[in-house]
Order: C-alpha cells, then sequence, then structure tokens
C-alpha cells in the first residue's frame, strides 16, 4: 500500500505514519507529501526521510483547478492507494476527491460529529469540548468527502476530560491518542481488517 499525506503545519501525524511504516508495524509505504506551507515542519520532516514532497498551493497555482489537478497528478504520479489529510487546512478539490474517491483518510482530534466543521481546529475544539462541560472526547478518523469534518467514521477512540484540564493539557492527550489510532487503524487497513468502501 502506497500512502501520500498532505499536511500543513507541525507534522506530527505525518512523522507517526512514517515511523510506522519504516518499523514495519504499518505495511505500507509513505510515498509522498504534499503541502499548501512551503515552510511547513510536515515538509521538512518528509524531506529529511527522504521522501518525495511537494509545495502546492495558491501561490504556486492561482488558479483553483490547476492546483486541484497539479495535487490529483502528484499523488497519481506516486500511485498512491491511499491519500491521508494529517492537520491539512485546505479543502481538496474535485479531481483529487473523484480520483481518490474512498481512498482519502482524514483524521480530527474530536468525536465526530461533535466539535467537527469548517473552523473547528487546534485549540478551538479543545475549548468548545471544554465549554461544553463534555466528560469525554477523543480522536475521529474518518473519510473525506467534500465538506469539513463529515465523511463517514471508521475509527473513534476516546479519552476522559480531566478536572483542570486546558485546551492544552486536553491538546497533548488528544494528540498522543491521534498518534496511537492512525498506526493502528492504518496497519488494520494496510492488513484488510479494515475494509474501505469501494
Ligand atoms: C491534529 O490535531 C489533527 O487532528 C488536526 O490537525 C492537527 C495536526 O497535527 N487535523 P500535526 O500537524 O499532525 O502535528
Amino acid at each position: 500500500m502506497k500512502i501520500g499525506v498532505l499536511a500543513s503545519h507541525r507534522g506530527s501525524n505525518l512523522q507517526t505514519v512514517m515511523d510506522g511504516c519504516l518499523s514495519g508495524v504499518i505495511e505500507a509505504k509513505l510515498v509522498v507529501a504534499i503541502s499548501n506551507n512551503s515552510s511547513s515542519l510536515a515538509l521538512q520532516r518528509a524531506k529529511g526521510a527522504g521522501i518525495a514532497t511537494y509545495h502546492l498551493s495558491s501561490q504556486t497555482h492561482p488558479d483553483e483547478c490547476k492546483l486541484d489537478q497539479a495535487i490529483c497528478g502528484a499523488l497519481s504520479q506516486h500511485q498512491v492507494d491511499l491519500v491521508l489529510t494529517l492537520g491539512y487546512m485546505k479543502k481538496l478539490g474535485r479531481e483529487t476527491l473523484s480520483q481518490f474517491k474512498n481512498r482519502i483518510i482524514n483524521i480530527h482530534p474530536s468525536l465526530l460529529p461533535k466539535y467537527g466543521g469548517h473552523g473547528m481546529y487546534g485549540g478551538r475544539v479543545h475549548q468548545a469540548v471544554l465549554d461544553a462541560g463534555e466528560k469525554e472526547t477523543g480522536v475521529s478518523i474518518h473519510l473525506l468527502d467534500n465538506e469539513y469534518d463529515t465523511g463517514p467514521v471508521i475509527a473513534q477512540s476516546k479519552l476522559d476530560v480531566q478536572t483542570g484540564d486546558t485546551p492544552e493539557t486536553l491538546a497533548g492527550r488528544v494528540l498522543e491518542l491521534e498518534h496511537s489510532l492512525l498506526v493502528d487503524t492504518l496497519a488494520k487497513i494496510a492488513q484488510r481488517k479494515i475494509l474501505l468502501p469501494n
């Protein structure tokens, strides 16, 4: 299984996938990383590991359709079987979504359908969880569609919100859970213990 990743910033999830593939826990190869952010740590991590990287954004492709084609082209050129959006802050275009239908997976730091949607990212998610007095939160991995955080959920993992939690403490624990759920889910997809729809 060949994996392509899109990421915008830190890339800790991308790192986890690279490590999981290298150690053999995930029977797959990360073959390409794409970012809209040329100075992202995500791209640096991938480059450092010798993985093909592309900066593709409205700067490199001011025309939205051309950008979509470039992203789809890079993924296709590297014969990607599974696309992961890991902290990717942009929507994917029509061509990429249709070419990789049911083969694009997103990770989100809440128990979807709660606390997803446009503008729900990073600390905002955890602040909203705390504001609502939730007793638990967690991580969702879902198939990507053309909306934010709405595609079918394929894996979820929960953790307890503790007294005194802040958005930062919660973010730390949720991120650890993201990493473990991501590795576990990808390992199962590679072993066909989780079957993605056709
Ligand atoms: C993660 O919390 C992910 O769920 C969200 O953005 C964050 C990305 O973190 N979509 P990183 O760039 O993988 O470190």
